[in-house]
């Protein structure tokens, strides 16, 4: 019997510390442990499931009344999983703020909750599938029900200074499993795997170029490589000739660029409305 606990309470530990450590490997590589397409928003890592429950659970008691059960907006709450500052928030640091009171002139009341429990809410929806972004049930329902001729004049006007139907994007919808991997990857090509180069599986033939960084030190010279991993402190990239670099980083200096092929289309997916998305994937379906 007191044996049967001892063992228990190792195998509980020797758990603990297969959690903490998987924890540190991927804070040192956030490219482990990703998720297979289709993925969350922008680049993410993989988020231990205990920590994505308990936001869940605390979005559920806090948010949900008035923001939706999927986030995906209420009668009074907006849309979380296309809000602008849920997609630039990291780990809580963008919404607590808000939480904390920020917004209450227009609406977003104050709500007591730590920190830990606002990186929760933070972990919850960052996990969420780009396809759940359109719409809960679209697995469940025909996704090609928007206009194709409103789709056209909106591509016409928000697309076609980067894209051609004629010509770069000819027979994308050939290629294309699904009509719902067609939305996924119009709304954000490669899953958004571009960033650092090695992301997440793209669909057959989608190719995203990577985020490259241009960093420029105190002489003036200037190094320029497929960015690897960038945060407050640091910044790595990864030369043509394959040497790989890092530079710690102090406020402004040194002075680093980032050239995202994407970032036109980080930006837009915080202005689709549903309806620009279905009629957009209308159009997009006629192009086989
Ligand atoms: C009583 C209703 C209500 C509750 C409860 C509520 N919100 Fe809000 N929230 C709002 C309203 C209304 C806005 C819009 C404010 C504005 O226009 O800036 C908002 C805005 C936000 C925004 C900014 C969205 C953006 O893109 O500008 C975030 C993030 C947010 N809420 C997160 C949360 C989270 C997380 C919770 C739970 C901890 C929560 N809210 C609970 C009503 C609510
Ligand atoms: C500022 C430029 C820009 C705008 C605006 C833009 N995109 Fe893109 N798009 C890109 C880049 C860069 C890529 C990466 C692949 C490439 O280089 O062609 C891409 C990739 C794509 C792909 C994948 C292509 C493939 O190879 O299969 C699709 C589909 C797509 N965009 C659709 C759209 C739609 C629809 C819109 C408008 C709602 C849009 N894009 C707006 C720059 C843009």
């Amino acid at each position: 019997m007191k044996r049967g606990l001892l063992a228990f309470v190792l195998m509980a530990l020797v758990g603990w510390c297969v959690v903490q450590s998987q924890r540190v490997a991927r804070a040192q590589n956030p490219g482990a442990g990703r998720a297979p397409r289709p993925q969350a928003y922008p680049d993410r890592p993989k988020a231990p499931q205990d920590v994505v429950d308990r936001g869940k659970a605390v979005y559920g008691v806090s948010c949900a009344f008035c923001h939706g059960s999927d986030a995906g907006g209420g009668e009074v709450g907006p849309n979380l999983l296309r809000s602008g500052v849920v997609l630039a928030d990291q780990s809580g640091e963008l919404l607590a703020p808000i939480i904390h009171g920020g917004r209450m002139d227009k609406g977003m009341p104050r709500i007591e909750l730590t920190d830990a429990q606002i990186s929760d809410v933070a972990t919850w929806l960052h996990s969420l599938k780009v396809a759940s972004r359109t719409d809960p049930n679209e697995n469940n329902i025909d996704i090609v029900r928007g206009d194709a001729k409103s789709g056209e004049a909106y591509f016409q006007k928000t697309c076609a200074s980067c894209h051609s139907i004629t010509g770069d994007l000819q027979g994308f919808a050939a290629k294309m499993p699904t009509p719902k991997t067609l939305q996924q990857t119009w709304m954000l090509p490669g899953g958004g795997g571009g960033r650092g180069g090695f992301g997440a599986a793209q669909p057959a033939g989608v190719h995203v170029p990577p985020t490259t960084v241009t960093v420029t030190l105190p002489g003036g010279e200037k190094v320029t490589g497929v960015m690897n991993r960038i945060d407050d402190f640091y910044v790595g990239l990864t030369q043509t000739d394959g040497v790989v670099k890092g530079f710690t980083r102090m406020g402004d200096k040194p002075l680093v660029e980032i050239h995202d092929p994407l970032a036109a289309h980080r930006e837009l997916l915080r202005k689709y409305t549903d309806k620009d998305i279905h009629d957009v994937t209308a159009y997009l379906v006629t192009t086989k």
